[in-house]
């Protein structure tokens, strides 16, 4: 079975990229800029950009993790083009071509973007919104919403309960990239909303469920 990693190249697609070319898994990494590391890791990389038409990198792939983001250095119009409307295109172009399960990487503030700071209103609406086209979209799916991302080594376990005191919202980019590659193999993590903490839970206690494919 074939993965597609939309934002393979950032921080959290390099390490899933990693995790699953290393288990064994066919990886198409999608990236915009040529990336020797993840052909050296065995993905197959493919040069492609979300303000594009991508469509032909759907070809093939029975599983779509999106992890791209337009990042805080970019103005609000790229959080609309690259988080919003690359990931609903994303949507689209995988139920135009069968996908069986598509991983979303949100954000906490997702569920509610009146709740959190104004100044990432407009990435938590943009992030709502792709959500709930994909939860529309009758594509199997799992949306991951992570707490603020640490570049620490994984814990190798979570929580799916958000703490009430959002310093304490925060999770490491390995424990995201290894929670997606746990879903992307149990179909009993599928058509569910998890926030992601850094937790005591294993990945098997906070998805409850047995590998199946
Ligand atoms: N930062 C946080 O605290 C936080 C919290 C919760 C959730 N998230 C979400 O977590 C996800 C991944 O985070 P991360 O830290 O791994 O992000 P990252 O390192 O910034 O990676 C994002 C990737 O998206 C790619 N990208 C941006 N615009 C693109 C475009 N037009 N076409 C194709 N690819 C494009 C970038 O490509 P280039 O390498 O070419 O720039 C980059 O590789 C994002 O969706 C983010 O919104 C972040």
């Amino acid at each position: 079975m074939s993965t597609l990693i939309i934002g393979a190249g950032g921080q959290i697609g390099r390490l899933l990229t990693r995790d699953l070319c290393q288990a064994g898994d066919e990886v198409r990494a999608m990236v915009r800029t040529p990336n020797p590391e993840l052909q050296t890791l065995g993905a197959e990389v493919c040069i492609s950009d979300l303000e594009q038409d991508f469509s032909h990198l759907f070809n093939g792939c029975q599983k779509v993790v999106f992890s791209a983001g337009s990042g805080a250095k970019t103005g609000a119009d790229k959080t609309i083009l690259v988080d919003l409307w690359g990931a609903i295109k994303a949507i689209d172009y995988a139920a135009q071509a069968g996908v069986k399960h598509f991983v979303m990487i949100s954000s906490r503030g997702a569920e509610n973007p009146d709740k959190g700071p104004a100044a990432i209103k407009h990435y938590a609406v943009c992030k709502k919104l792709a959500d709930d086209h994909l939860i529309r979209s009758q594509l199997p799916f799992t949306i991951l919403r992570p707490g603020r991302l640490l570049n620490e080594p994984a814990r190798g376990t979570i929580s799916t309960t958000l703490p009430t005191d959002p310093e304490q919202q925060v999770i490491t980019r390995a424990d995201v990239a290894a929670v997606a590659a746990f879903c992307l193999q149990n179909t009993s993590a599928q058509n569910a909303i998890y926030p992601l903490v850094n937790g005591e839970q294993t990945l098997s206690d906070a998805f409850l469920s047995e590998p199946d494919n």
